[in-house]
């Protein structure tokens, strides 16, 4: 007899990511040359922690009494207001309708969309190429995961599908709640062109006359993709006033600060009344949660935030952490290319997925060379292997192309 629930036994302890991780580390350090694709955080050339010293100043400046005091519920006004304008201050009309709560990262935004805009048992929907965690949130929540096909003939998003798959959703939950993590998607690498967040924003918008539609937009790397992070937002003003627009932002990847667990769920609520509610909700189900978020860290990232020296410097300093991305990005996309691995288009982000008929057997065959990525399979069938160039020094770039061809 176990005292588990059913449906919680036999859940893996260990997150397969950080398992493989822990198992190159350890090669490494008894001298083995290791190249460790599988890390979502970016490394300087020299395998360490890529971190903005001015978030780092910005942490250490804290006074005590702001890491020993609770924060309120639902975060401190002034981190909200901040990450709010972060996002939003170039779009007047989707600002004008944003309320927020301060989460544990992004990952607490993505729980508190799935508890939020779901009825138990429902679906969110999201692209067939989606990072892991999605699922495990939703296990967590009592909620499912449904996928559509990410990507067309052509190579881009496959609109259509999208459309057709979120038709169903409609039809048979009466709601929807849709995750795209762009720019810059884990595991793939794609980045949405104009044209196609013009696309999705007007599919949206259509299917919001057959239900209650949220679109999250997950942008936990938009930082560090090859164009201006915001341009997507100017497509979603006219959805906005017919469906819920949320935005997970993290401090993760932005500020470099992964253990800091400070991030938002941003939500634009066109209806007065509606958007009271969704604020209490939200606060609700912090306190439903976590309580509230380290009262520290949200008055560091709000100084980066606010200051406007130390913005600056910080997107100094992310510029130069982006350069080097940029050319690692650049040595993959040339290897791979003579290599003729099939991948989507890449431009720049921490990750690219190059798709693989037998993902499990090929990434064991690299391990075996001293090569770890993480195999992938979709719900749908078919298999990739994504590989985390964030944490590959660029020198190693030839070397893991070579391994994955
Ligand atoms: C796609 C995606 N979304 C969200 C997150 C959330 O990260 P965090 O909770 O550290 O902000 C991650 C982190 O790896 C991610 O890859």
């Amino acid at each position: 007899m176990s005292h588990l629930i059913a449906s919680h036994q036999g859940r893996p302890s260990d997150d397969p990511i950080f398992a493989l991780n822990k198992e190159a580390t350890a090669r490494r350090q008894k001298g083995e040359a290791i190249v460790n694709a599988t890390v979502g955080a970016l490394l300087d050339d020299d395998g360490t922690l890529a971190i903005l010293p001015t978030a780092a100043r910005a942490v250490r400046e804290v006074p005590e009494v702001e890491w020993a005091t609770y924060a309120p519920i639902a975060g401190s006004p002034d981190f909200l207001r901040a990450v709010t304008d972060d996002l939003l201050s170039a779009e007047p009309e989707l600002r004008a309708t944003a309320v927020a709560a301060a989460t544990p990262g992004g990952t607490g935004a993505l729980r508190h969309a799935i508890a939020n805009f779901l009825e138990p048992g429902q679906a969110l929907l999201t692209p067939s190429w989606y990072w892991g965690p999605y699922q495990t949130l939703a296990d967590e929540a009592d909620r499912r995961v449904e996928t559509f096909e990410m990507f067309g003939a052509d190579g881009g998003l496959d609109v259509g599908a999208l459309d057709a798959a979120l038709g169903r959703q409609l039809a048979s939950q009466k709601r929807a709640l849709v995750f795209l993590n762009d720019p810059c998607n884990n595991p793939t690498g794609y980045s949405m062109t104009d044209d196609e967040w013009t696309r999705v924003a007007e599919r949206l918008a259509v299917r919001a006359d057959e239900g209650p539609v949220t679109l999250l937009v997950d942008c936990a790397y938009f930082l560090y993709g090859a164009r201006d992070p915001r341009a997507f937002l100017k497509h979603l003003g006219p959805l906005a006033r017919k469906a819920n627009i949320v935005f997970a932002w993290s401090a993760s990847k932005s500020f470099t600060h992964y253990g800091l667990r400070v991030g938002a769920l941003v939500a634009c609520v066109a209806d007065g009344a509606e958007r009271k509610a969704t604020e209490a909700a939200l606060s609700y189900s912090c306190r439903g949660t976590w309580s509230n978020c380290s009262r520290g860290g949200l008055a560091a990232i709000t100084r980066v935030l606010t200051d406007p020296e130390m913005t600056r410097a910080c997107d100094r300093e992310r510029d130069a952490l982006k350069a080097l991305l940029h050319a690692r990005v650049e040595a993959f996309n040339r290897h791979a290319r003579e290599r003729g691995l099939r991948y989507p288009r890449y431009e720049g982000g921490f990750f690219v997925t190059v798709f693989h008929g037998s993902p499990r057997e090929k990434a064991e065959a690299m391990r075996a060379q001293g090569v770890y990525v993480v195999p992938q399979a979709k719900k749908t069938g078919g298999g990739a292997l994504r590989v985390a160039l964030c944490s590959v020094a660029e020198r190693d770039v030839g070397r893991l192309v070579e391994a994955l061809a």
